[in-house]
């Protein structure tokens, strides 16, 4: 066990920089085994404030330091470097040569190697493994970067902002400077030096300025490159239209590297990507990733404005950007594709993963106060729920303050580092409106619990709503107050018709009624439509009124709702009693939609949604205590029972979608994929015979990546023959597409199957397993431990005692991905007793492993208490 208790860091704790940095110069030579970094910074007290210079660094080796010149008095330990203010003038210039070693650095943090090339990543606290910096947001400056390496080897060499210089030195290497104007914290600093190729395209800004764009891959992908390019042209007009903001450089580079911790980093004008969300083609790329890679390539281009003009104070302020961003990008998708849709898919990953934090022993405000480390708060709940935050600030607002809201917030604050308050402050100045208890949605942690009850007077013709709100304990925080919750209501005639068209009743106290006056009979209401607020809605409306609103909502994303919570209720039932049959209602409510599916102009996405099943995790926060094993099997008796009553309508569905012409991504073509493959589903659940030939099949037929991973999904449980046939055929075809490959991994480390265990450890020791690369240490580990529940949570606990072992390899190698992987062993508390037990004594066992690091602590420290 640690015996020193790293650091917890608080928001209460906040001081202005004492220093203002004025400007920097980088200079990175770039050597096999050694870089050389020589860092000049021009520094001036500021009158104001008093404090000595403290500047970051951890694992730099320091060659020299110099001020003005000569050679300072400072302190020095494995973390920081400072100099006392009384040895410091008024204005001086710090030169500091540090030499660091990218070659052998795991952690993926600073500057490291992807593939044999040189590249950074410094968001949150990456710089300080490059050179002694005040690695904080709030000190922003403007960058002149040269770098240098060997011509042939590194024939690419990037930095932000503008080149303005290049030329050849000495033993066949070259070197450019890059320049960039606008004022950035460290961590949107980045360079790349590589041996890579590039497609090139332009885009003219509404004002007529015209901009290169660049998308630098490894040789050979060049020609999946297109998508990519395509949503990043798309994102930055919907930014002009949307939010009437423009980009502010001649050039915009993305370089897509194949070792990366996240998925992408937003660095001014350079733009470093996880190759998995920049290339896509018809063959490699589900639909799904050609959704991802849109969004993604949007998110990043957004975070220009939204995180690079306007970034955050420190990083308690996270959300401020982020889940800003993901509201942003969330809309883009919505106006791309199909808005239901992407309302649905955005709630549905909100409520299985950012729902479950909010309910266990991590739970944090949008805004935390605390933290140990930063990198453990990039989480479901600054993104996510920020982002619904957002959402509900322009609900509350409307289109058009909003609007004029986020103006007044990018001109008030263009250049300068905010905070969550300063965004509030802009829609209260903009719409006059007083958010002082919608701020709560800042500080206050915990999914809030709404209760629906409604009651109609016939003699008076009113229907009286009553809402009532519970926000429930988290950890450090009890007695909270009520919240300003958004509840948008439409009232249902009994044609189906919209008797009162969407309303927002806004919920402001512990208990509140709205009446409605003049409505001639009895409505059915359709509550919270598109989920205008992120709460646990408790309507308990009888099954009658949801195949009602199944059938009739006009809401589309609560005519999905409707289903899942009548399949919810159903599968609930079904747990409590034992019984492995479903009501005949219900059964008939699944015929009602199977059948909407074959009208011609059908909402063929929102139909094959409407189908899915909610899943494990979903269905687990119903219960007490959850145990998957058991949610599991009830789910696939669901499944068995609908391929029982519907396989000639289930087979007519499947039928009507096979795909007919050439190869398109348009919301019509994907939406055809997804209701056949909804049906491939159903019709291959029980794993037979009869279930692997029809799966072999759709593999055989398929000509999309799409219609494989569905035949591999439907496969991978499967005992039969023809599961090790396309598995072999599949990885054959494609052992050259590292990203395929995950794939490969990451199915069938997501198969229910009793050899599960022996199958994921025959998978580590594949020669295409790489524990260092994070996509395919995910594609084994996480796609086991978060979407295989019914396999982890096996109540002999060897899921438990798997994921442990890869945790603790991990601690030592890359702690932010170990970090991670501890998210599924968090909730432990919510499981059956016996599971209990297993997975506190696994996490006791990480929590003793010796070196632990600060990363893997934190999550393992707090979700034992
Ligand atoms: N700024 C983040 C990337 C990041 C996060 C870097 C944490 C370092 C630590 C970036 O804008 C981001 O949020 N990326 C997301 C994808 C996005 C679409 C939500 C990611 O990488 O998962
Ligand atoms: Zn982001």
């Amino acid at each position: 066990m640690r015996t020193d208790t790293p650091k917890t860091i608080y928001l209460k704790d906040y001081r202005p920089y004492p220093y203002a940095l004025k400007k920097v110069e980088l200079d990175f030579d770039i050597r096999d085994g050694k870089t050389t970094v020589k860092a000049i910074s021009h520094f001036t007290k500021k009158p104001a404030e008093n404090g000595d210079l403290y500047l970051n660094g951890e694992d730099l080796e320091l060659v020299s330091i110099a001020l003005n010149g000569q050679t300072p008095e400072f302190a020095h330990d494995d973390k920081s470097l400072t100099i006392k203010a009384a040895d410091l003038p008024d204005e001086f210039t710090l030169e500091i040569i540090t030499n660091i070693t990218p070659e052998t650095n795991t952690r993926l943090e600073g500057l490291y190697m992807s593939g044999g090339n040189y590249c950074t990543q410094c968001e949150a606290e990456g710089f300080r493994r490059i050179t002694y910096f005040p690695d904080r947001p709030d000190v922003m400056t403007i960058y002149t970067v040269r770098l240098e390496a060997d011509k042939a080897k590194f024939p690419v060499l990037l930095s932000n902002g503008n080149l303005t210089q290049t030329g050849d030195a000495a033993d066949g290497r070259h070197f450019a400077i890059w320049h960039d104007l606008h004022p950035k914290p460290c961590y949107l600093f980045a360079l790349v030096a590589g041996d890579l190729t590039h497609i090139h395209d332009i885009f003219t800004t509404k004002s007529g300025r015209k901009v290169d764009l660049y998308i630098y891959v490894r040789h050979g992908d060049e020609s999946q490159c297109d998508h990519a390019m395509e949503s990043l042209k798309a994102s930055m007009k919907w930014d002009e239209d949307v939010y009437g903001l423009e980009y502010d450089l001649d050039i915009f580079n993305i370089v897509a590297v194949s070792d990366f911790n996240m998925g992408a980093m937003e660095n001014k004008s350079l733009n470093i990507f996880n190759t998995a969300l920049v290339l896509a083609a018809q063959e490699t790329a589900t639909d799904t990733d050609y959704g991802r890679v849109e969004s993604v390539i949007a998110h990043e281009y957004f975070h220009n404005w939204s995180g690079n003009r306007v970034t955050c104070r420190d990083w308690f302020q996270l959300s401020l950007k982020e889940g800003l961003t993901v509201f942003r990008d969330q809309e883009f998708s919505a106006d791309m594709g199909a808005r239901a849709v992407q309302r649905i898919d955005d709630v549905t990953h909100l409520r299985r993963l950012q729902f479950t934090e909010d309910a266990g022993p991590l739970a944090h405000p949008i805004r935390p106060d605390n933290y140990i480390e930063i990198n453990n708060f990039y989480t479901m709940t600054v993104y996510e729920k920020g982002a619904e935050v957002i959402r509900m600030t322009r609900t509350i607002l409307g289109p058009e303050n909003y609007r004029k809201a986020t103006d007044l917030y990018f001109s008030r604050h263009d250049g300068h580092a905010a905070t969550c308050d300063d965004w509030i402050q802009c829609m209260e100045d903009a719409s006059g409106l007083d958010l002082t208890q919608f701020r709560l949605w800042y500080s206050q942690a915990g999914t809030p619990e709404v209760s629906f009850k409604d009651h109609y007077d016939p003699k008076e013709k009113t229907y009286t709503v009553s809402l009532s709100q519970n926000i429930p304990n988290t950890p450090g925080q009890s007695d909270k107050k009520p919240m300003h919750i958004p509840v948008a209501l439409g009232l249902l005639g009994p044609n189906g018709d919209d008797l009162v068209g969407t309303k927002i009743l806004h919920l402001t106290e512990k208990s509140q009624s709205f009446t409605f006056e003049g409505i001639g009979a009895k409505p059915v209401p359709s509550v919270l439509r598109n989920f205008s607020a992120p709460v646990k809605l408790k309507a308990n409306l009888p099954p009658a009124d949801l195949q009602f609103l199944i059938r009739h909502d006009t809401d589309g994303f609560n005519r999905w709702e409707a289903a899942q919570r009548y399949m919810l209720d159903t599968l609930t039932a079904m747990i409590r009693t034992g019984d492995n049959e479903t009501p005949p209602e219900f059964i008939a409510a699944i015929k009602g939609i199977l059948e909407s599916a074959l009208i011609p102009g059908a909402d063929k996405a929102l139909i094959a949604r409407m189908l899915s099943l909610p899943d494990i995790s979903t269905i687990g926060q119903e219960q007490n205590l959850a145990n998957p094993v058991a949610i599991y099997k009830a789910r696939q008796d669901m499944l068995f029972v609908i391929k029982r009553e519907h396989r000639d309508l289930l087979q007519a569905v499947y039928d009507a979608n096979t795909q007919k012409g050439a190869f398109s991504i348009t919301a019509d073509a994907m939406a055809t994929r997804a209701l056949q493959n909804m049906a491939l589903s159903i019709l291959t659940c029980n794993y037979g015979t009869g279930c692997a030939k029809r799966a072999k099949a759709h593999y055989e037929s398929a000509n999309t990546m799409t219609g494989r991973m569905a035949a591999l999904t439907a496969l991978a449980p499967n005992p039969a023959a023809e599961r090790r046939e396309v598995f072999d055929d599949f990885y054959t075809r494609f052992k050259d597409y590292p990203l395929v490959i995950d794939k490969w991994f990451a199915v069938q480390a997501g198969a229910v199957r009793d050899d599960i265990i022996h199958q994921l450890k025959s998978l580590r020791q594949h020669p295409d397993f790489n524990i260092k690369n994070p996509n395919r240490a995910r594609s084994l580990y996480a796609s086991f431990a978060m979407n295989n529940p019914a396999a982890f949570h096996a109540a002999d606990g060897s899921g438990y005692a798997f994921l442990a072992d890869a945790i603790i390899e991990l601690n030592a190698i890359n702690p932010q991905i170990a970090a991670r992987l501890l998210t599924p062993m968090r909730d432990w508390k919510r499981y059956t007793p016996d599971r209990q037990i297993l997975m506190k004594s696994a996490l006791e066992r990480i929590l003793n492993t010796p070196d632990l690091s600060p990363d893997v602590f934190e999550i393992a420290s707090k979700s034992l208490t």
